[in-house]
């Protein structure tokens, strides 16, 4: 019977062990000196560190921290990045024979975290224990409210508690579908709520932030009792006539660019209609109204009016529910509040355009009452569609102009923006880089984690790099909010949450017959 053959190997079978003995050697001589690489650091300028360390026993991670020792003096320190790395060096194989080695180890860097400025060499790292973290956290946190939104995800146990004053920057969130910025934005709102005495105003696509007006069944005790006087404080506007709060408007309140771009209107081409619009604003602010419903326009004979009115009808401006000139406008309610936080539904409107309307409507308003210097959280919820990097239509054309000017120059007069997205590169990048604060959580395109770097170069990229590998709820903060970025697992709601994913019980496993 022939033999059958094994893969065919080059040489004769004595050759091959030889081989093969070799091949051990030289595996074990690499892991001997792979193992016997130390972890050690070191800093030329006493701020920024950099290490070696083992790949076999690897107990650093990015974002990580790090107790970095010499003789009778220690520090902490963070991880900020961590690769593996490949080098040649010569060992004494088997027999004393010289050997070139290529090994594999750990390199990476790092912040010092308390410095006194003292470079080192060779200083000992290894990982930092929670109450070593806890007790520098402690330490370095001013005076003010702390937001605890969770705990930090590298120190377990050790919350992660943010420095209200850095709510006075803008702050830019984002992260992919599902990442839970949604969810996580509601964790830190509630700690706003109940912690400071900022107003906030909330502009909610999906009515996602309804529920803060409301304690959630089964919520953490301590907190719902710090939460327990949030819920009179919150007024949620919401299309319904029924609602405490029906969410109306007043045409004639509205800027002229405004009026003018609902209606299509352009001041050049549709001359007589524009200098009709023109003349029955006037008459309405020197309290002569013409009409008191926009659809009394359809009967006048003044010229151009009539046509105005037709044009409403045709593009269905008629037939918004928004407008209500006798109820009380959330430009009032803007203007004049009564309630520390307005949540304004913009997911109950009927229609796009209406949404689209009422977000450049509470923009406008708030930067006209800048001078009243009242500071204010301006929250933007899905913000590519508010302030985008290309607006698609008149309206969000003047809501994107008017967020980049609150971007640019609404903090000195306490506006502070709160913009969330899924997608950077979606929206206006003079909203994007006026942001000092980052809330990141999961985002899997590195062109989007590119263009933040390129954006807010106060964040680490080793430390944004690692948003790739994120799960759902945890996030990097970086910026004014907290002393030193970190990584952060947030925490659970106290309020209801006003659209939680649909469960995925459609993939319950059927029952076998
Ligand atoms: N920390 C958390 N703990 C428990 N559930 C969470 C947490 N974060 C998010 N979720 C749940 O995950 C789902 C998705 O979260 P969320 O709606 O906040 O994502 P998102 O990033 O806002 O997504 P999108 O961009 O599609 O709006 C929700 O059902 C939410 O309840
Ligand atoms: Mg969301």
């Amino acid at each position: 019977m022939p033999e059958k053959s094994g893969p065919a190997r080059a040489g004769t079978p004595s050759q091959g062990a030889d081989l093969d003995r070799r091949m051990a050697d030289y595996r074990g001589l690499r892991e001997q000196i792979e193992r016997s690489i130390l972890p050690l650091a070191t800093s030329v300028d006493g701020l920024s560190f950099e290490f070696q360390a083992s790949l076999h026993d690897l107990s650093l991670r990015r974002g990580g921290y790090v107790v970095l020792e010499r003789g009778g003096w220690s520090r902490l320190g963070q991880i900020t990045d961590l690769g593996a790395a490949s080098e040649t060096v010569s060992g004494e194989g088997p027999g004393a024979a010289a050997a070139s080695v290529l090994i594999r180890l750990a390199r990476g860097g790092g912040m010092v975290l308390e410095t006194d400025g003292a470079p080192f060499h060779d200083a000992s790292v290894r990982p930092a224990e929670p109450d070593e973290v806890s007790a520098w956290f402690s330490r370095a946190r001013p005076e003010r409210a702390g937001l605890t939104i969770g705990d930090l995800l590298l120190a377990p146990g050790v919350a992660a508690t943010l420095d209200a004053g850095g709510l006075d920057r803008h702050t830019f969130m984002c992260g992919q579908s599902g990442s839970g910025k949604t969810y996580s934005l509601g964790v830190l709102l509630e700690q706003v709520l109940a912690e400071t005495s900022l107003r906030v105003v909330v502009l909610d696509p999906n009515s996602d932030y309804v529920g803060l007006s409301r304690i959630r069944e089964g919520a953490d005790p301590e907190l719902a009792a710090r939460y327990a006087e949030v819920p009179g404080d919150v007024a949620v506007w919401r299309d319904d006539a029924a609602a405490e709060h029906p969410l109306r408007l007043r045409f004639a309140d509205l800027d002229r660019e405004v009026q003018a771009a609902i209606l299509g209107l352009d001041p050049v081409r549709d001359r007589e209609e524009y200098a009709a619009l023109t003349e029955l604003l006037r008459l309405q602010e020197e309290g002569k109204p013409l009409f008191t419903h926009v659809d009394q326009l359809l009967e006048t004979e003044r010229p151009g009016a009539r046509e105005l009115g037709l044009r409403a009808l045709n593009l269905g401006v008629l037939e918004w529910s928004i407008w209500n000139p006798e109820a009380r406008s959330l430009m009032e309610e803007l203007r004049s509040p009564t309630a520390r936080c307005t949540v304004v539904d913009l997911g109950s409107l009927a229609t796009m355009q209406e949404q689209r309307l009422v977000a450049e409507a509470v923009l406008s308003t708030l930067w006209e009452s800048r001078l009243a210097r009242k500071p204010c959280l301006v929250v933007i919820d899905e913000a590519h569609n508010i302030c985008p990097a290309n607006p698609g239509d008149p309206v969000t054309a003047l809501s994107a102009q008017r967020a980049v000017q609150i971007a640019a120059e609404g903090r000195k007069y306490g506006l502070y923006l709160l913009t969330s997205t899924q997608r950077p590169s979606k929206v206006h990048e003079n909203v994007v880089s006026q942001c000092d604060n980052l809330l990141l959580m999961r985002m899997n395109s590195q062109a989007d984690l590119a263009d933040l770097g390129r954006l807010l170069s106060f964040v680490p990229p080793g430390l944004m790099a690692g948003a790739t590998s994120f799960r759902m709820g945890q996030a990097l903060v970086a910026g004014k909010l907290l002393h030193q970025a970190a990584y952060v697992r947030m925490g659970q709601r106290v309020s209801e949450e006003g659209g939680a994913d649909v469960p995925a019980t459609w993939a319950d496993p059927r029952p076998k017959s």
